[in-house]
């Protein structure tokens, strides 16, 4: 007997980018798009039409430029939303529209203001609209998890009958167990008699840390749809966490009896991909994309690894990608080589001076580290592609120091508005000796909420990827640097969250929307 198949629905580019700080320019979705295409995932969710004209563009353009997974764009249970839905999918081969409302009485009443028969005719209007738009519809029961069985059948019932294709039981705030959320997956199923018309989905947040354990019990259950995102990355504690539930299923067939359509080998590109866009630094001990996933430090461990791998190995590090990060480029590779491979890593330019800008920054890169990685030429896009980001602040010269005996000093010359600004500063190291003399010239009042270094890939000449998170009235913004001297990474994700700062929130979050 075949496995029987689940659909990997990935809302990286949507509820990923509702986690604070987390937004993404216009390339930069296109780009993590495609990376989730060559990764097989079967639903792309591209994001939320109506909530800005920048998540409309990064739609209609993913639904231009992907053509192997269905784009899908979200829309509360609102004409409008629909419309604006239906336009951005437009191009897509295959495209989906997803609408949702809140089913808990704690939503219905404070949030919608408005009684149960109100929920069930607005959801059977919106799924009927959209109808009118695609075959391929989906509707979600917003807060699901805390909503009563009887009121989600009848709801559920009525979107079938009005033409869903997929129902999706969201966890919205991460709070069912996974005993209890397989029963109710189950008894959904079970109860609802147009049940089989449509496939069942679920949509787990990661609150008490149960999203994957939840999402595989409504599997077990019946459920053959899961939403996740990469790194699990999403509101709050975010989703559930797109490799791990994938590796959960491959490599337990023998008791799951199920399969993906994902091309694992894929997985941890994405995720340095996803991480290194957002500046989500991805913890050394997660599962399956950490750095010490695959680590075997104690003596015991590694005595038995060297005799049989499987001795502690359940997976191969080879099967989720690790190890393809090649060594491509260096300092004598022409243009050709490099465009051909930056073809090979999704990332093609729309004018010949878009290339030669990448290049010439390439050249730099090779003259300082002699060996290029992917993760490097990733890196060199982000720099020059998000020229969808107005900059304000523009760093033009600095100089650090450190020593032994001497305290820390920076001194830099930055742009504000075209105009030059000299200044000088000490601090408790190099890095805070940047910041401090940063803020002298821009005073911008911020805290900064969290710094971090990472390397992108091995050696000691490996460039850092520093994130700099700054929050101001309430507002949260990650900026992200890349170099091979840290403390300049410092600086260059210091400037780029104060860049970030300067420009309007975006959007608006679907699910603190009112109707
Ligand atoms: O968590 C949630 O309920 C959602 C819905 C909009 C599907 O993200
Ligand atoms: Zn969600």
């Amino acid at each position: 007997m075949t496995n029987q198949q689940v659909v990997i629905f990935d809302t990286t580019l949507r509820d990923g980018e509702q986690s604070p700080g987390a937004s993404m320019t216009h390339d930069e979705k296109v780009r993590i798009a495609l990376a989730l295409e060559r990764l097989k995932v079967d639903v792309i969710e591209a994001g939320f039409a109506i909530s800005s004209p920048g998540d409309f563009k990064a739609i209609h353009s993913i639904a231009k430029t992907v053509t192997e997974s269905t784009v899908c764009s979200l829309s509360r249970a609102l004409e409008k939303d629909i419309d604006r839905a239906a336009q951005a999918i437009k191009p897509a081969k295959q495209g989906r529209i997803h609408t949702f409302i809140a089913t808990s009485p704690i939503h219905m009443h404070h949030k919608l203001n408005m009684t149960p028969e109100q929920v069930i005719e607005q959801a059977e209007l919106a799924v009927r609209h959209a109808r009118n738009y695609i075959d391929d519809v989906e509707f979600s029961c917003e807060d699901a998890g805390r909503s009563e069985v009887d009121f989600l059948c009848r709801v559920i019932e009525a979107a079938i009958n009005a033409g869903a294709t997929t129902i999706n039981i969201p966890d919205t705030v991460g709070y069912t167990l996974p005993h209890q959320f397989g029963e109710t997956i189950k008894t959904l199923i079970e109860r609802i008699p147009n049940s089989d018309k449509a496939v069942f989905s679920v949509h787990c947040h990661n609150d008490l840390g149960l999203a994957v354990a939840n999402s595989l019990s409504a599997v077990v259950n019946g459920a053959r749809q899961v939403e996740c995102t990469i790194n699990g990355l999403g509101e709050r504690a975010g989703n559930a966490s797109l490799e791990e539930l994938v590796m959960v299923i491959k490599t337990r067939q023998d008791s799951l009896k199920l399969d993906t359509g994902i091309d694992t080998r894929h997985i941890v590109p994405t995720s340095r991909l996803v991480s290194g866009i957002t500046g989500f630094p991805v913890q050394p001990n997660k599962a399956i994309v950490g750095a010490n996933a695959f680590a075997h430090e104690s003596g015991i461990h590694q005595d038995g690894f060297i005799k049989n791998r499987e001795t502690y190995e359940i997976m191969k590090p080879e099967d989720v990608g690790w190890n393809t990060s090649r060594i491509t480029l260096g300092k004598l590779s022409g243009r050709n080589a490099f465009k051909v491979r930056m073809e090979e890593l999704g990332i093609t330019f729309e004018t010949q001076e878009a290339l030669n800008e990448v290049f010439s920054r390439f050249k730099i890169l090779a003259d300082k580290k002699s060996e290029i990685y992917d993760e490097d030429l990733q890196a060199l896009v982000s720099d020059v592609c998000s020229g969808d980001v107005p900059k304000k602040y523009v760093l033009l010269m600095m100089e650090a120091s450190s020593s032994t005996n001497k305290q820390p000093t920076a001194a830099m010359v930055i742009n504000v508005d075209g105009q030059p600004h000299e200044v000088t500063s000490e601090g408790d190291g190099p890095v805070d000796a940047v910041f401090k003399a940063i803020e002298k010239v821009v005073q911008s009042g911020a805290r900064l909420a969290l710094y971090n270094v990472s390397s992108m890939t091995s050696g000691s000449d490996s460039q850092g990827g520093v994130t700099v998170r700054l929050e101001k009235s309430g507002r949260i913004v990650n900026g992200i640097g890349k170099d091979t001297d840290i403390v300049l990474a410092s600086a260059k994700a210091y400037i780029d969250a104060l860049n970030l700062l300067t420009i309007e929130p975006r959007k608006t979050n679907p699910t603190s929307a009112i109707m």
